[in-house]
């Protein structure tokens, strides 16, 4: 195969963003149809990407597009029995996650991937993509900072995004599912065994609607590993100054921090106010490398016949924690996995 004919399913604030670097930044991709439930959305694809088949029914797009893959960016709430639905129909498939909101779709995947063993599986874990992520990774893999016991890691998003992460809540899972899944992921990627207790706090600071849906709007948790390690994992919908993701791992010799000033670049601005900087704005500002490189990964692992490093299990993990989290924050107790 020297090309892979994909079909994307969801076209909303991420997946017109996948939908562009699947068209134009992935050279091995070609994008073949487009699925979304909303009509000015397939437009848009039709006008900007020139893709040939739009689908309104994700079932209509697995009968009839003339695809290889498919890739997941719709609402959380369906990407298990999106993902479960087009496995057994024989496509590889790429999803956006959380992998599910609840253990029993998780349980289903990893049993849909098992049986499938021939297509490729790849959950959206952007930030293991990322080139600092990255490049952290391999310094904690020669040993550079020591036995690594201590994960800090923080998402944060610009305040002016709570009115849509408002009805977010209502499907995706809530804070800790939707924000946290990944400083969960990077925590167990850069610790390398299980999350076994939590205990998480938040609270509704700045807007009471999130306390209403019984969600938060700043939370912080902290767990401990099976191996001792521990992580202090937080999420903020309440950033005032940009988009503030950032990760130290602190080891036994040293201590590695990926990003911890959300500078939009290396230009500071000497004037009347002082001494200031652009701030990065989004996630994808922060990582748009990322998500171009998980795309390469996902089509390259098709066609040279390969396995990606995230597994349908890291998937389950994240969802498993993330509940985890919310059943602590909610009940006021720690959770033992
Ligand atoms: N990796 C990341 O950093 C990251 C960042 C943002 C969002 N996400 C994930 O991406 C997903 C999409 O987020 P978003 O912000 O683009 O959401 P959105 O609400 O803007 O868009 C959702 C899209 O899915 C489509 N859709 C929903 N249900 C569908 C169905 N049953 N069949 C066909 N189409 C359907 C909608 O028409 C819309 O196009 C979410 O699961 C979210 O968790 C991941």
């Amino acid at each position: 195969m020297e090309k892979v004919k994909i079909g994307i399913v969801g076209l909303g604030r991420l997946g017109k963003r996948h939908a562009f670097n699947l068209a134009n930044l992935v050279p091995k991709a070609n994008l073949q149809a487009v699925c979304s439930l909303n009509e000015a959305e397939l437009e848009w694809a039709k006008k900007e990407l020139e893709t040939p088949q739009l689908f309104l029914s994700f079932e209509d797009m697995l009968a009839h597009a003339d695809i290889d893959a498919v890739w997941i960016a719709s609402s959380s709430v369906f990407h298990a029995s999106q993902a479960k639905t087009a496995l057994e129909h024989g496509f590889h498939v790429f999803v956006e996650k959380p992998m599910g909101v609840t253990l029993q779709e998780c349980a289903e995947i990893e049993h849909a991937v098992q049986n499938h063993q021939d297509q490729v599986f790849l959950v959206g874990f952007v930030r293991r993509f990322d080139p600092s992520y990255r490049y952290a990774k391999e310094l904690v893999a020669t040993g550079a900072i020591g036995t690594p016991f201590l994960v800090r890691s923080q998402t944060c998003d610009l305040d002016e995004y709570a009115e849509f992460q408002l009805e977010f809540v209502k499907t995706g899972g809530g804070i800790f599912l939707d924000m946290n899944v990944h400083d969960i992921d990077l925590a167990r990627w850069f610790i390398g065994s299980e999350i076994k207790e939590i205990y998480a706090k938040g609270a509704s600071y700045v807007h009471p609607e999130f306390a209403k849906l019984g969600d938060a709007d700043n939370t912080v948790c902290l767990a401990t590993f099976e191996n001792g390690a521990m992580a202090i994992l937080s999420a903020s919908r309440t950033a005032f100054h940009g988009h503030d993701t950032h990760t130290e791992i602190v080891g036994s010799k040293g201590i590695l921090k990926i990003g911890m000033t959300p500078r939009r670049n290396r230009v500071e601005v000497f004037d009347s106010m002082g001494v200031h900087s652009d701030c990065i704005r989004d996630f994808y500002e922060r990582f748009e490398e990322g998500f171009i490189a998980e795309a390469r990964e996902f089509i390259e692992c098709i066609i040279e016949g390969r396995k990606p490093e995230i597994k349908a299990r890291d998937g389950t993990a994240a969802t498993r924690i993330g509940m985890a989290m919310t059943e602590s924050f909610k009940k006021g107790k720690v959770v033992y996995m």
